[in-house]
């Protein structure tokens, strides 16, 4: 609470020197008290520079996802209005979900700069480098049937392949229901977990681990990360923060119930779209041409009988 109390009077001042009596007299503790808080800010990265007569500044904050540099002016109504970080945690859309079963409200974010058990989709790993990308999962609290879920995947989705395209400048597309790919390879998955009964859904925790910083011998067999298709160095901060946004404003037009809007977005991105494809759903495996996603978010398949076919989940392989 004092760091922030600290790093706030540094980023409204922005150029100028704040002086430790200043900042003694404003958050009601002594001078050697905020020099020891200010040794901590070094400690975790924060540049702060001290002038003997003119007291301290900031002249530049690490590129850390802590809920302090995150949620400054953030400026969201939903998504990120608290935060919680972690340096290490087994998975955030574990801690995710039990704080939502013990009532956190929604939009409330949950990010780790490393997970020791980060899941993916299938109960599969998914690989979480210290310090290189972005792990989180927010708490949601739709009115919706569970039937809609997927479009809860769909709206995460089409978020980040917007924020990798505005904020970044490379050119991500979705493949269904949740992968984002950069020249067919993934840098983003999206894994959505539900509490609720038949007609009813209690809260969804919607988890994001996005490849930013990751060098690609750190990551699986097809996967890649931001840094390694710009060829640069990533602010991951300012990726996130753009994210958090874009995942605002997709959420708020979900439960306005613009679902056509999102489709008619998340469509113009898909990869899959008018390809022949293979599923594999539970070792089942169907193909045909992807003609569609419909409302519920289901990949309507062309068969070859000619015959159309639902799949509501399952491994997508793009054959030609
Ligand atoms: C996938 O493509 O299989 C989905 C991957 C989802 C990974 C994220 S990282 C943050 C959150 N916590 C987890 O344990 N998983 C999700």
């Amino acid at each position: 609470m004092i760091d922030e109390k600290i790093l706030g009077f540094f980023k409204k001042r922005k150029d100028s020197h704040v002086s430790g009596e200043e900042l003694s007299r404003a958050i009601g503790i002594s001078r050697t008290a905020i020099w020891k808080h200010i040794e901590r800010l070094r400690e975790e990265g924060y540049d702060i520079a001290a002038s003997p007569h003119l007291g301290y500044k900031l002249v530049s904050a690490p590129d850390r996802l802590t809920e302090i540099e995150l949620g400054w002016q953030l400026k969201t109504e939903i998504i990120g209005k608290k935060i919680i970080s972690y340096k290490e945690i087994n998975s955030t859309n574990d801690a995710a979900y039990s704080l939502a079963a013990s009532g956190e409200a929604e939009g409330t974010v949950i990010i780790a700069e490393y997970q020791t058990k980060g899941r993916g989709r299938l109960g599969r790993k998914w690989i979480s480098p210290k310090d290189k990308g972005a792990y989180f999962s927010v708490i949601l609290r739709p009115d919706i049937p569970p039937t809609e879920l997927s479009v809860i995947t769909l709206f995460s989705s089409l978020a980040i392949a917007k924020t990798v395209r505005e904020a970044v400048g490379l050119p991500a597309f979705i493949k269904w229901p949740n992968d984002i790919l950069i020249k067919g390879q993934k840098v983003c998955g999206v894994l959505t977990e539900l509490n609720g009964e038949m007609d009813k859904v209690n809260f969804v925790v919607a988890g994001i681990g996005i490849n930013i910083n990751t060098s690609k011998e750190l990551l699986p067999e097809g996967a890649t990360s931001l840094s390694e298709e710009k060829g640069a160095r990533i602010s991951r901060l300012e990726f996130v923060r753009e994210l958090f946004r874009n995942l605002d404003e997709y959420y708020r037009i979900f439960k306005n119930g613009k679902i056509e809007a999102i489709l008619k977005e998340y469509k113009k991105l898909s990869s899959v779209l008018d390809r022949r494809v293979q599923i594999d759903y539970h070792n089942s495996l169907v193909s045909g041409v992807a003609i569609d996603v419909d409302k519920d978010g289901a990949l309507i398949l062309r068969l070859d009988s000619g015959f159309h076919e639902r799949v509501l989940a399952g491994d997508v392989k793009i054959l030609r």
